[in-house]
């Protein structure tokens, strides 16, 4: 309404032009600065990076690894927060042409049966997962990593890791290396993130089937989640180990049945991810854990709701997967701020987390066409959309398996009669309001009328309850069929435990190439695609800012960017799109990144005066570590070792950023 114009933030930058060049632009008067790039060292264990070096798994190890994506912030004390902190960033995957560039590229990569070389197996894992860091700004605003320091960690695809909550410790995850399903290696394709406000990291596993292999008729489950038969992503199963091999260190990766139970080889190996996994980033000794009632899918990330004493502790986080749905965790415990994090204290912050985190109910979105929607618990004795079986019922379960239903959480999502989604990436929220905001990135198998199932999960749900298709009806929530450019979905509950919820959508992307309908009217200030990244900067007393940013690879008009818009308030009930012609004047182009990369990773010092964004798998940048990088460098195609990194964004006058 008027009053919440009034109050409004103004966003005093003129919006950048779309751009296809090999920098990071930005408005005038700012700057953007490399930081952190793939392969910087992050202790004297590994030698400097340069564009020759050959990496070993030893080096890797002790370097940043690979694919920056998401990341947070961890004060080491509350005076000092906006300039020396602990920086936890994933490395989700990685690209084998860079890493393996001065060796000509991977071996073993040309034939299904060509086998990996152990070492660039381990290398390859290695470059994965997390990195820890402590980073800090200088008297001349410029930032370094400190290499001297305990907090820098790397956790990789091989690091031992707690498996805790309901499916820890039983028949469902026993592997011949953890014979009472309580522990797991690794941590892969660790895409968006979160935090707690006890002061841990949460790094969210998505796109993991793929590095594991199955034969054709496992579980029902791995054909739903898309573990792929034949060869894993990187031939990892296909490498020979030395004495280690004895426990499974590359055949952990190939869950075809060895022996007789499955103690004796690896065919739980995949239920033993597809988790968000805690990390303390204060304790470089504190073994991560895998929060399994948080549930189990290719979790893009996990983000916290408004947080309220003596309530419960939520988390959004959706499955990036076309028709897939959006999760709601709902933590037994209530809130108490005596639990919240002190900075640089030291202490078992993941024993918190053992108490918010282990017990609640995991539920599921339903958006209605009316503007109201239902999120509906997954359970065992929660009915089914047809309400004449429970979940366990349908899934053949016993009564009280609740394991079981976190195994089978897309299953539970279908039988429920969740909505499907257009790719649900990542969610941000205002801390005052509570709403929330979920970018829906694109969908290309959504048709108008729908098209029925081609697909079987076993026989579990699918016909008989009609909830299987090849393509997905449109819905009010999702309204365009084969959407290229995606929207911004939003909504809130009346209070964060709540169960019902009102939603609209916030806006459309748009971009001049693309055949979907300009339905927010997006112009040259603002044309985006394939909305991703998403970040809500809480200035002005929850009147913020909604910070976008995209994952189109690069598009006729635009390499991939990142937006800025001061939401208004959600009209209860209303879900036409709030971004139209009246108002888009307010959502402006940022920043635009180099040739062929993704925007993501996001987060703003609490003092507003450095923007951290990550730069992912950048075709041909960036030319030096260090460089300021706001103008093209002139190296052409091929030149480059291309480096994923972070890029720290600041107004050359040392102010707040967008205002
Ligand atoms: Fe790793 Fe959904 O993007
Ligand atoms: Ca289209
Ligand atoms: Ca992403
Ligand atoms: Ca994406």
């Amino acid at each position: 309404d008027d009053d919440d114009m009034a109050a409004a933030m103004a966003l005093a930058f003129e919006s950048v032009a779309g751009s296809k060049t090999d920098a990071v632009v930005v408005p005038a008067g700012y700057t953007a600065q490399v930081l952190i790039p793939w392969g910087t060292p992050i202790n004297a264990a590994a030698p400097a990076y340069s564009a020759d070096l050959a990496f070993t798994p030893e080096i890797q190890e002790n370097s940043v690894g690979m694919h920056h994506d998401g990341m947070y912030h961890f004060a080491l004390d509350d005076e000092s927060a906006s300039r020396d902190f602990i920086l936890a960033l994933n490395n989700e995957y990685i690209d084998q042409g860079a890493l393996w560039a001065p060796q000509g590229g991977p071996t073993g990569m040309d034939d299904d049966d060509d086998r990996r070389p152990a070492d660039e197996a381990r290398t390859e894992i290695n470059a994965h997962g997390v990195t820890l860091v402590r980073v800090n700004r200088g008297d001349d605003g410029r930032w370094t990593l400190a290499d001297d320091t305990s907090y820098n960690r790397r956790i990789t695809s091989a690091t031992p890791m707690r498996l805790s909550g309901p499916v820890a410790g039983t028949d469902y995850v026993r592997t011949a290396w953890s014979s009472d399903g309580t522990r797991t290696r690794g941590t892969n394709n660790n895409c968006a993130n979160g935090y707690t406000p006890w002061g841990t990291y949460l790094t969210c596993e998505e796109n993991w089937p793929n590095v594991f292999v199955k034969d054709s008729d496992r579980y029902a489950d791995d054909d739903r989640i898309g573990i792929p038969t034949g060869r894993g992503r990187y031939g990892w199963e296909t490498a020979a180990g030395d004495d280690s091999e004895r426990d499974g260190e590359f055949a952990r990766f190939n869950a075809t049945p060895t022996g007789g139970s499955a103690t004796e080889d690896y065919r739980n190996e995949p239920r033993t991810f597809g988790y968000i996994v805690e990390i303390d980033p204060y304790n470089n000794t504190a073994r991560p854990v895998k929060r399994t009632a948080m549930g189990r899918f290719r979790h893009e990330g996990a983000w916290i709701g408004k947080l309220v004493e003596g309530e419960p502790v939520v988390y959004y986080s959706g499955h990036d997967s076309r028709n897939e749905y959006i999760y709601k965790f709902v933590s037994e415990q209530t809130w108490s701020a005596s639990d919240e994090n002190m900075a640089g204290g030291s202490y078992d912050r993941l024993a918190i987390g053992d108490k918010y985190l282990d017990r609640g109910t995991l539920y599921v979105a339903r958006f209605d066409d009316d503007g109201r929607g239902e999120w509906l618990a997954l359970t065992p004795d929660a009915m089914t959309r047809d309400g004449d079986r429970t979940l366990a019922e349908a899934l053949g379960l016993a009564a009280d398996d609740l394991a079981g239903i976190i195994i089978h959480t897309c299953d539970a999502a279908d039988l429920v009669g969740a909505t499907p989604m257009d790719r649900p990436e990542w969610g941000a929220v205002d801390p005052v309001s509570g709403e929330v905001y979920m970018t829906l990135t694109n969908n290309g198998d959504r048709t108008a009328a729908g098209t029925d199932a081609t697909y079987s999960n076993g026989g579990a749900n699918d016909d008989e309850l009609g909830v299987g298709f090849a393509t997905a009806p449109v819905n009010d929530a999702n309204p365009r069929p084969e959407s290229d450019d995606g929207h911004v979905i939003r909504w809130v509950e009346p209070s964060p435990g709540d169960t019902v919820f009102s939603w609209d959508i916030f806006v459309f992307g748009k971009v001049p190439s693309s055949d979907d309908e300009n339905l927010s009217d997006l112009s040259d200030q603002n044309y985006f695609s394939s909305c991703d990244g998403l970040w809500y900067d809480d200035r002005n007393n929850g009147n913020g800012i909604l910070w976008i940013e995209t994952d189109t690879g690069g598009t006729d008009y635009t390499n991939d960017q990142v937006l800025a818009v001061v939401p208004q308030g959600l009209s209860q009930g209303d879900n036409a799109a709030v971004i139209n012609s009246d108002n888009q004047a307010q959502l402006k182009r940022f920043a635009v990144g180099p040739n062929g990369c993704e925007v993501t990773g996001i987060f703003a010092t609490p003092d507003k005066t450095a923007l951290f964004i990550n730069i992912q798998h950048p075709g041909n940048w960036p030319a030096q570590a260090g460089d300021n990088v706001q103008d093209a460098t002139t190296e052409t195609a091929g030149e480059v070792r291309p480096r994923a990194s972070t890029v720290v964004i600041q107004k050359a006058d040392g102010g707040q950023i967008a205002v």
